[in-house]
């Protein structure tokens, strides 16, 4: 794997405080950011049953995510077609034939038909084909399913995955760990009240590490020097000699996973792919997370502790594995939190800066801003 190395080069600026504040740039993020590029929404493996369901805020859209009697997974705007009521106001569930609104019983498949609306038989004009569930388009990759809101999305493959070849130097980096194959260990959801960029921010950059992660730079000792592993393409974060494992004590893991290329032991790679997921690939596990942006000053965020199947159908005890990431993520969403309030400073009306280990955040200010022009 290739490193790149990065030139010091003084100080960049960061977007000003308003950026992380403003209602109105959060409304043109919505628009033009998570309602228009594919958007990380559901594990598919917590949809295995026909009628199983999902919902989560995409953008100012609520989508329902369902599994239907043919296998395949399905996306909708949760809205009813009659007069618009949310039809699942539930997060996630089990229909065992149809989705009934609950306001007027009008009823829907799990493949979106409109199949029943009461003693509306005979009425004429009601074409029951043209006030079917709106649909959303849905890829699935990673195991999870992706969504996407534009009437005609980006290129999954150029977005998404090339997206993840550009940072860690090769197409299969990600896939070599199979993440679709493996299980759920654990999941925790953190309500973070900071804009969801500080929270990207914070996770591309390492300057931080050696003053909020004590157990990380344990096993990652270079990341007290303030690279992350996503400064340079294709590098990975080497284990301390002396732990076993990606653990919050340095005790071993679970094994390598099958598949993993030798210079893949031992390593953390991590990747964001934006606008809201980030990847974590140590050699027994993958670490994801979803953000689910919901105001500007808050963000709900979930993260997934992935292992293989023989792990967590054995019944391994995965408490030191999952305190680890989970002690660095009240770690980052603590500092997060304790910057989104300075936002609306006069100090930051301007903004800040970005040392030289941060200078890459550079790269996904101008994504984001040249999304808003
Ligand atoms: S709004 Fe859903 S049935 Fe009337
Ligand atoms: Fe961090």
């Amino acid at each position: 794997m290739t490193t790149t190395p990065i030139t010091p080069t003084g100080l960049l600026p960061t977007l000003p405080g308003p950026a992380y504040t403003d209602p109105a740039t959060f409304l043109r993020e919505q628009e033009r950011i998570f309602e228009a590029r594919w958007f990380c929404a559901v594990r598919a493996g917590d949809l295995l049953t026909p009628g199983s369901f999902r919902t989560v805020t995409v953008g100012r859209e609520n989508v329902l995510i369902t599994r239907g009697r043919d296998g395949a997974l399905r996306a909708f705007l949760n809205v009813c077609r009659h007069r618009g009521a949310r039809l699942c106001t539930e997060e996630a569930g089990q229909v065992r034939r149809t989705f009934r609104c609950p306001y007027h019983a009008w009823t829907y498949a799990p493949d979106g038909r409109l199949v029943a609306a009461p003693n509306l038989k005979d009425l004429p004009g009601l074409d029951r084909s043209a006030h079917g569930l709106i649909g959303v388009a849905l890829r699935e990759w990673l195991g999870y399913a992706w969504v996407c809101l534009a009437d005609e999305p980006p290129s999954f493959e150029e977005t998404v995955i090339g997206s993840v070849s550009a940072r860690l130097g090769d197409d299969r980096a990600v896939e070599r760990y199979r993440p679709a194959d493996l299980v759920l260990g654990r999941r925790v959801t953190y309500d973070v009240r900071a804009n969801w960029k500080l929270i990207v921010e914070n996770f591309m950059e390492c300057y931080h590490c050696a003053t909020i992660h004590p157990e990380l730079v344990q096993v990652l000792p270079e990341f007290a020097q303030g690279w992350a592993a996503q400064a340079a393409v294709g590098h990975g974060a080497a284990f301390a000699q002396d732990v076993e494992g990606f653990t919050v004590d340095g005790s071993g893991g679970f094994g390598r996973l099958p598949g993993l290329a030798d210079e893949q032991d031992r390593r953390y790679f991590a990747t964001t792919i934006r606008p809201q997921v980030f990847v974590n690939l140590v050699p027994d596990h993958v670490i994801l997370h979803r953000m689910f942006p919901l105001a500007p000053d808050r963000t709900r965020v979930e993260c997934d502790w992935l292992y293989a199947a023989d792990v967590i159908d054995g019944g391994a005890d995965v408490s030191a594995s999952v305190e680890l990431f989970h002690r660095v993520n009240e770690q980052d969403f603590a500092a997060c939190e304790r910057t989104q309030p300075a936002m609306h400073s006069r100090a930051y009306a301007a903004g800040g800066v970005l040392v030289p280990t941060e200078h890459h955040i550079t790269e996904f200010h101008h994504w984001v801003t040249s999304l808003l022009a």
